[in-house]
């Protein structure tokens, strides 16, 4: 399947990945991407060679994990007949292969040192030495994007990592943060993966209900975005109506929360699911739990913003209901709102409506001018 050249998200993090990514896409300065395993480090290199001027050379991805040093050197710089056993004719490496394009070193955090040492020579040249070769071949230009699921600063402290060819590597940073640490991308990375399955699948689009989706907002995302997708093809392939629910959530998921539309606690570092699950499930009011720390700047709007959306798919885009959800006084409705403008985050209520499950759509239909 092809990959979608697209990063999905809306969170702050991704937006100012999208943003560096367009910046790093302009120039040839080497990137060196970061983040846990699955977070969409591969698509970030992809996009950057894509926007590029290289973008009709070739992209070159080599996996530098697991792969023995000798054929790692062999399959990087190439090598000459009779270098060893197997080597019955000359061979280009893939940086040669890369010429004119860009080369994608993906853990380069798990090389060797002295696999270090042949790369930072090339980088410092670009010359080509074929292993089996006594001098130089050639030289290629290419563009190297390296990325790491490993905290390279760590590694150059256990001198497992050489500090010059981490400032070599590192001209432009990509940091992308968790799925966990960016709840609000969860749902359109998921309506993504629903759309892109509904395709191959030849199925229809899946709709979630609002309980669901807070499930899935508040889950930990151990595998990050890889594991939301397979659980977004799970559930296509699996789907026993339109509408899913709770109940058509892989158990890992539906394990971690408590009662529907509830936010896991303790580990989970965003402030905002952890603020959430205080006042939805421990009855804690919102101005004490939200407004406070937010008007003493110790919560960010966007952190708002992510509560107010947890709380709108619990009850549809009902603001009535969300100020008793978030244990407000009746008549705090209005103060509540007039707070919401002001700050900018008085979300449109249609959005949480789309979907009311079937059993409710005729009377939800009935009561949307009443409830607002
Ligand atoms: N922001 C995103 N938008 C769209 N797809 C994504 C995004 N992040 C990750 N993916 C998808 O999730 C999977 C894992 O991403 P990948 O780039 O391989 O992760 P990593 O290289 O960090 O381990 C891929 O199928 C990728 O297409
Ligand atoms: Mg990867």
């Amino acid at each position: 399947m092809q990959p979608p050249f697209e990063l999905i998200g809306t969170s702050t993090a991704i937006r100012s990945v999208q943003q560096e990514l367009e910046y790093a896409a302009r120039s040839d300065a080497k990137v060196l991407v970061t983040g846990e395993s699955g977070v969409g480090k591969e698509v970030v290199a992809r996009l950057v060679h894509q926007r590029s001027h290289r973008s009709r050379a070739p992209l070159v991805m080599i996996n530098c994990a697991g792969v023995p040093d000798t054929l790692l050197e062999s399959e990087l710089f190439g090598h000459v007949r009779g270098s060893f056993t197997d080597a019955y004719r000359d061979k280009k490496g893939r940086l040669e292969l890369a010429h004119g394009g860009t080369v994608f070193l993906d853990e380069v955090g798990e090389m060797s040192l002295r696999m270090q040492a042949l790369l930072l020579r090339f980088l410092e040249c670009g010359e080509l030495q074929r292993v089996g070769s006594d001098r130089a071949h050639t030289t290629v230009d290419v563009r190297v994007i390296a990325a790491t699921n490993r905290e390279l600063h760590q590694r150059i402290g256990e001198k497992a990592f050489r500090e010059d060819l981490y400032y070599r590597l590192n001209v432009v940073h990509l940091t992308i943060p968790p799925l966990r640490q960016r709840p609000e991308d969860v749902m359109p990375l998921l309506e993504h993966f629903l759309r892109m399955y509904a395709e191959s699948h030849r199925a229809e689009v899946l709709q979630v209900t609002p309980e669901a989706r807070s499930v899935l907002t508040a889950y930990r995302w151990p595998g990050n975005v890889r594991e939301l997708k397979n659980v977004a093809e799970r559930m296509v392939v699996r789907a026993r109506s339109p509408i899913a629910g709770v109940d058509d959530l892989p158990s890992e998921v539906t394990a971690e929360a408590t009662v529907p539309g509830a936010a896991r606690q303790a580990d989970v570092p965003s402030p905002a699911v952890a603020l959430y699950d205080r006042v939805v499930n421990h009855g804690e009011s919102f101005w004490s739990a939200v407004y406070e720390p937010f008007t003493a700047h110790d919560l960010t709007r966007e952190d708002l913003r992510i509560i107010l959306r947890l709380g709108l798919e619990h009850t549809r885009g009902s603001y009535k209901q969300l100020t008793q959800l978030f244990n407000m006084a009746p008549d705090d409705y209005k103060r509540f709102l007039n707070f919401l403008r002001k700050h900018q985050c008085h979300m449109p209520f249609q959005r949480f409506r789309a979907i009311p499950p079937r059993a409710e759509r005729a009377r939800t239909d009935t009561t949307r001018v009443a409830n607002f």
